[in-house]
């Protein structure tokens, strides 16, 4: 028998909302590790851990859970998760929260950096793309630490859609969107295929753009539904895919927000781009190659972070 000392890896999640409870909920039950659950409502954040932990001897997994209000909890973390923000209400768009939500990520960031200065960082919280942002100046991360969950979620929806059209499996469906997680987001038909078949080959132009509309308005469909807030299965569910291959160290190409380092021909930008994730973070961004129509929604995209990453800077937010 090893002496070795080995120990699960360690998942906080900040914002213990629907999102947050959620991804602690995914989390636990794939046994990625053990959870801490943070809210400024520490009591609710205590409460939801004890009952999850209490679902464990009946689902069978082996997870250890923590919740409070104290970033202490966190302390040494592998990997944190940032879903803390208000989310948004019918007839908001993501960029409504910027003001809100950029003060609420900057002082959760800085409280991860604190307790766990070598943690790999999520952000979830809206507008994904100006948070990210936010947070890599909270906590002065290296970009390969400071990675956004929206492309993940993106192109869920855009392959579940995809095989609702050709009724197949949601499995056999491979496809992605680029972009920055809003209305000019970047679904990509050119590399969608269903059970290897390209996408073009199976369904119509006007079918394909209609896909690709209804994946761009699918947070808002969702918060029309809901009233009251906004989607929080499939995007907690997104953000922990990207949990899993980090503290696995999968090597997944996953669809995240990165900051540009050249790439695509943007700087000191974070804008959604396939992304290698594994336990040191971003690991690389694999290059694919796009036209001139996929070129330009891409940096019209990036043009629409760039705008709220200065007026975050013109309103002193960062
Ligand atoms: C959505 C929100 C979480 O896309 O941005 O559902």
């Amino acid at each position: 028998m090893s002496n070795a000392t080995t120990r699960r890896p360690k998942i906080s999640v900040i914002g213990a909302g629907f999102v947050g409870s959620t991804c602690a909920h995914w989390a636990a039950s794939k046994e990625l590790g053990d959870v801490v659950l943070v809210d400024i409502n520490g009591d609710a954040a205590k409460g939801k851990a004890l009952d999850l932990f209490e679902a464990s001897p009946v689902e069978n997994f082996d997870s250890n859970l923590a919740g409070g209000s104290d970033y202490a909890l966190t302390k040494d973390s592998d990997v944190v998760v940032i879903t803390a923000g208000l989310p948004r209400k019918p007839g908001m768009s993501r960029d409504d929260l910027l003001v809100t939500n950029a003060k609420i990520v900057k002082e959760c960031a800085q409280n991860v950096a604190k307790y766990s200065p070598n943690c790999v960082l999520i952000i979830v919280s809206n507008p994904l793309d100006a948070m990210c942002h936010v947070a890599i100046s909270a906590t002065g991360f290296p970009r390969e630490r400071v990675i956004g969950m929206a492309g993940v979620l993106d192109s869920a929806r855009y392959r579940a859609f995809v095989a609702m059209e050709t009724n197949t499996s949601v499995e056999d469906v491979q496809g992605f969107t680029l972009g920055g997680h809003g209305d000019t987001m970047v679904p990509m038909p050119r590399y969608t295929s269903v059970g290897g078949i390209p996408l073009a080959q199976l369904v119509s132009k006007a079918r394909i753009d209609a896909i690709c509309d209804r994946t761009r308005k699918g947070g808002a469909e969702i918060v029309e539904l809901l009233k009251t807030g906004s989607a929080y299965y499939a995007p907690a569910s997104s953000a922990i895919a990207m949990v899993e291959s980090i503290v696995r160290d999968k090597k997944r190409i996953l669809p995240c927000a990165v900051m540009l380092n050249g790439e695509y021909g943007h700087n000191g930008l974070f804008v959604g781009v396939l992304c290698k994730l594994g336990s040191k973070g971003m690991e690389g961004v694999p290059m694919l190659e796009m036209n001139g129509e996929e070129k330009a929604m891409f940096d019209k995209s990036a043009a629409a972070v760039k705008a709220l990453v200065d007026d975050m800077k013109r309103l002193g937010l960062n």
